[in-house]
Parts: structure tokens; C-alpha cells; sequence
């Protein structure tokens, strides 16, 4: 069964009580998304993999560590998902971006892919998708039911708000794909949406509707 990790961090939090408040406009919102997106990528790449090289300090030879080149790519699912991966660059710029967009089939509701566009080496790589908002969770498994699709064997789901029933649907479907969220709140409301969630994360990041 995969693993939910909340990052409890202070400034996590406090941050995320701003992308909350209802009164925080476009600006604002999405800067505090992409910090958020930054400290998050911080906590989950604490068990990265070191290697010992050796350097030259200006008094003498050193042995000391830096990441062993695992590549990484970063995978927004379209269109909030975008908002995070800046966030994600500032600390990991060497990483991949792919792409994922899904649409809600009117009839079924069921997410169906409509754009995938990911690095060639898919085999390689490990994957953080991110999204801000795992709701029903529809998106989410569908989004690395692509990716497992096209080879990838490592994933990783980040989220800034997760409801239980978002997390348990990627359980169900996914034991293998652990879950990084900055708070996991109440439930859905009959709309679809996190209470108390944020509103509508692609509307508040991109000052539509
Ligand atoms: N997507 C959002 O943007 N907000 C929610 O509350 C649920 C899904």
C-alpha cells in the first residue's frame, strides 16, 4: 500500500493558510503556490541518492557527497498542475518536464487523456506528477496509468490539498505510487470540491472565471 506523507513543515503551512484565504488574489496565490511547490520538493527529495566524489578545497583533498545523477522528471497534469512545477525547478533544474491533459468525459465523468507529452527516456526517469488538488482522484490514477503505460516504473504524486477519498482511490489503484501532501482535509463537497479545500486551483492560479 503506498504511503501518504504530510509535510507539516511551518512554513508550509503558513503558506498554505494564505493560498486558503479566499481574499488572496492571482498574484499573490500563485507565488505562494510556487514557494510552496519549492519547499515541498525540498522534503521530498531528502532520501535522494549520494554518491562520494572527491574535490579540492582550498587547503586540501576532500571526499564529499554530491546526487548520484538519478534523473528526474516533473509531470503537471494540465491545468493546475502547472503552477507547481516552477517550484519544483528551482531546486531540481536539471529535470524533465512532461505533460499530461486530461478532459471528464460528460457522460461516463470519466477522465480521459487528451494530450501526453513526456521525455523520450521514460524508462529511466523517476516521476513526481503534481496537481494541487487531489480530489475524486479520477485525474491522478489516470495520470500515472499513462505513465505506467508509456514504462515508467517510479512515481511519485505531490498535491497541496489531498481528500481522503483522492488518496484512498490512488491506494486502491496504485499500492506502488506514495502520496506527498501539504494537508489532507475534510471530504468532498456534492460539487467535487476539497472542504475546505482552496476553491478552484486553475481558476485562483490563473485569474479565470
Ligand atoms: N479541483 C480544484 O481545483 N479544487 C477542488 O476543490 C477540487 C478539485
Amino acid at each position: 500500500m503506498s504511503k501518504v506523507y504530510v509535510f507539516d513543515h511551518p512554513l508550509i503551512q503558513h503558506k498554505l493558510t494564505y493560498i486558503r484565504d479566499k481574499n488572496t488574489g492571482t498574484k499573490e496565490f500563485r507565488e505562494l503556490v510556487d514557494e510552496v511547490a519549492t519547499l515541498m520538493a525540498f522534503e521530498i527529495t531528502r532520501e535522494m541518492p549520494l554518491e562520494e566524489i572527491e574535490v579540492e578545497t582550498p587547503v586540501t583533498t576532500a571526499k564529499s557527497k554530491v546526487l548520484s545523477g538519478k534523473k528526474l522528471a516533473i509531470v503537471p497534469i494540465l491545468r493546475a498542475g502547472i503552477g507547481m512545477v516552477d517550484g519544483v525547478l528551482n531546486l531540481i533544474p536539471a529535470a524533465k518536464v512532461g505533460h499530461i491533459g486530461l478532459y471528464r468525459d460528460p457522460e461516463t465523468l470519466k477522465p480521459i487523456e487528451y494530450y501526453a507529452k513526456l521525455p523520450a527516456d521514460v524508462e529511466e526517469r523517476d516521476f513526481i506528477i503534481v496537481d494541487p488538488m487531489l480530489a475524486t482522484g479520477g485525474s491522478a490514477v489516470e495520470a500515472i496509468n499513462s505513465l505506467k503505460k508509456r514504462g515508467a516504473k517510479n512515481i511519485k504524486f505531490m498535491c497541496l490539498i489531498a481528500a481522503p477519498e483522492g488518496v484512498e482511490a490512488i491506494q486502491k489503484v496504485h499500492g506502488d505510487v506514495d502520496i506527498y501532501i501539504a494537508a489532507l482535509d475534510e471530504k468532498l463537497n456534492d460539487h467535487g470540491y476539497i472542504v475546505p479545500g482552496l476553491g478552484d486551483a486553475g481558476d485562483r492560479l490563473f485569474g479565470t472565471k
